[in-house]
C-alpha cells in the first residue's frame, strides 16, 4: 500500500498539536507505520530539504526544523500522499482552508527566517520513499489493522 512521510514540525510539537494531528490521520482511515520524536542536526535537515537548497528561505527553513524536536511518521493507505497533503492544507497558512491542519492551526509562515506551518507531508510517492528511507533507515513497522475491511473496498 502507498506510504507517505509526515513530520510534525517544531512549532506543532511545542504547541501540543501532536495528538490532534495523529488523530486526524487515524480517524481518516490511514495506518501508522512509523513514529518517533527526534531532534535532527543541520546536515540532516539540509538533506531532508535538499530539493529546496536554492531557495532564499532555505537556511531559515533549516534553522526552523532544527529549533526543536519534530515528530517523524510513516502513514499508509490508499492515496495517502495526495490525501495527506489535502489534510495538511496549502503551504502558506494564510491560504490554507479551514478544516485543514494548517488552516486550523497556523497563522504566519514568516518572511525568510521562520517557516512555521506546523507539519510536513511528502509531495509525491517517490519523495515519500526517499524521505522514509532517510528518516526511518530501520524501515517502517509492518503490521495490518484488523479494521482494514471496514474502511477499504479491498
Ligand atoms: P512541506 O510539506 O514542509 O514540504 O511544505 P510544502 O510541500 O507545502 O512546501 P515546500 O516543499 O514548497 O516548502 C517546504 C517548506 O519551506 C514549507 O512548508 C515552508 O515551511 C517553507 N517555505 C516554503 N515556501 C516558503 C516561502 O515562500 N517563505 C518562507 N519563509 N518559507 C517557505
Ligand atoms: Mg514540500
Amino acid at each position: 500500500a502507498e506510504q507517505t512521510f509526515i513530520m510534525i514540525k517544531p512549532d506543532g510539537v511545542q504547541r501540543g498539536l501532536v495528538g490532534e494531528i495523529i488523530s486526524r490521520f487515524e480517524k481518516k482511515g490511514f495506518f501508522l507505520k512509523g513514529l518517533k520524536l527526534i531532534s535532527v542536526d543541520r546536515s540532516f535537515a539540509e538533506r531532508h530539504y535538499s530539493d529546496l537548497s536554492a531557495k532564499p528561505f532555505f537556511s531559515g527553513l533549516v534553522d526552523y526544523i532544527i529549533s526543536g524536536p519534530v515528530v517523524a511518521m510513516v502513514w499508509e493507505g490508499k492515496n495517502v500522499v495526495t490525501t495527506g497533503r489535502k489534510i495538511i492544507g496549502a503551504t502558506n497558512p494564510a491560504e490554507s482552508a479551514p478544516g485543514t491542519i494548517r488552516g486550523d492551526f497556523a497563522i504566519d509562515i514568516g518572511r525568510s527566517l521562520c517557516n512555521r506551518n506546523v507539519i510536513h507531508g511528502s509531495d509525491s510517492v517517490e519523495s515519500g520513499r526517499k524521505e522514509i528511507a532517510l528518516w526511518f533507515p530501520e524501515g517502517p513497522v509492518a503490521w495490518s489493522s484488523s479494521v482494514h475491511p471496514w474502511i477499504y473496498e479491498n
